[in-house]
């Protein structure tokens, strides 16, 4: 009879001790303890052959409805356990999709390189390629295929920066390097019509280097864009209207041009483009300077010496050219007061754009 008794006190211990399993894991040592190989409930029943005959059969029926209640017990447990273990994964692993994100600042186009690319694109509208050329440029280039002269300003070696040339031996004077930074893209020109043949209608947009200090209208490093056009029966005409065309593009369709006489080495006759201020429409405002009128760009017909540096032929072909810099477009359509915010690098200034 003891045998039961013992039986019966075990299961009411266990079915306590489950009860009181408060994680899985615990839950797994009361099972141990009872159910396991050397466990409580376990050894007595091994105690069970050692009976007598009459005894067995109810010791039997006890045992066997003991393990079944403790081995439902702890089922019953285990599932309980197991899901408010899962339960509290989920609540502590929750993602709070509510919350704010964090915010990355997508870069943005420099203004410079924003009104290139328009530049660029009113041309590429009219069927130009682009073209590019090297910015540590040969004299030749630069001065010399250009029609300007060997005692010309602009080969001072206080407007222009010369780098020593490729033996490295010559110093660095006016006339005595061979190597210097391009002071205009002009040399573009040059460069493209030595090597291909008219019609050309070429757009070279490039970094140009001049020794000037840096002042609200002048920069020692900037941004030109260079237009190049030669074809049977090109005019000046025609040069008037694709810049008429182009300043409309850029400053907008009510736009008025004018062109002034002025001179360059490489075009004949050449001009200075204004177009009427778009600020004040004409009517003189501090943008323009109170003319009314704001100064793009240099132009002029292909002079015919440079046609004969690279071996067009002058009667067969005209052309026109053009040059403008990119940071006094940007300057003038932006309202940018100072060019030296362009190359500055505030972060203030940069992103209103
Ligand atoms: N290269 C000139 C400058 O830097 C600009 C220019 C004027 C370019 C007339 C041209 C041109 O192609 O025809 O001031």
């Amino acid at each position: 009879m003891s045998l039961i008794e013992d039986l019966e006190r075990l299961e009411s211990e266990g079915l306590g001790a489950i009860a009181q399993a408060s994680d899985v894991t615990a839950l797994e040592t009361v099972r141990v303890a009872l159910l396991g190989k050397k466990g409580s409930v376990t050894s007595i029943l091994r105690g069970l052959g050692s009976l007598s005959a009459e005894e067995r059969p109810a010791a039997g029926k006890v045992s066997n409805a003991v393990r079944a209640t403790l081995e439902d017990a702890l089922a019953a447990r285990q599932s309980l356990l197991a899901a408010a273990e899962l339960e509290g994964r989920i609540a502590s692993e929750r993602t709070d999709v509510t919350l704010p994100g964090r915010r990355r600042a997508p870069g943005h186009e420099h203004l410079i390189e924003h009104v290139v690319r328009e530049i660029v694109q009113i041309f590429i509208g009219l069927g130009y390629r682009v073209a590019e050329g090297p910015e540590a440029e040969l004299d030749y280039y630069n001065f010399t295929a250009l029609n300007t002269p060997a005692d010309h300003p602009a080969r001072n070696a206080s407007d222009t920066f010369y780098i020593e040339d490729l033996s490295g031996e010559k110093a660095v004077v006016a006339g005595e390097s061979d190597v210097l930074l391009r002071t205009q893209t002009s040399p573009v020109q040059v460069r493209v019509m030595e090597a291909q043949k008219p019609p050309i209608y070429v757009l070279a947009p490039g970094r140009v280097y001049r020794r000037d200090v840096a002042d609200p209208s002048h920069l020692p490093q900037f941004t030109q864009v260079e237009g190049i056009v030669v074809d049977r029966g090109i005019t000046f005409g025609d040069l008037k209207g694709t810049l008429e065309h182009f300043c409309r593009e850029m400053f907008g369709a009510e736009r008025v041009v004018r062109l002034r006489p002025h001179f360059f080495p490489f075009t004949e006759p050449s001009a200075e483009v204004d177009v009427s201020c778009h600020v004040c429409a004409g009517a003189g405002c501090r943008m323009c300077k109170h003319s009314g009128w704001l100064e793009v760009l240099g132009c002029g017909m292909v002079d015919p010496n440079v046609f004969g540096y690279v071996g067009i032929d002058p009667e067969e072909y005209t052309g026109f050219a053009f040059g403008m810099g990119a940071e006094r477009i940007a300057a003038l359509k932006y309202g940018v007061p100072d060019l030296r915010y362009l190359i500055e690098s505030d972060m203030r200034f940069l992103r209103q754009f």
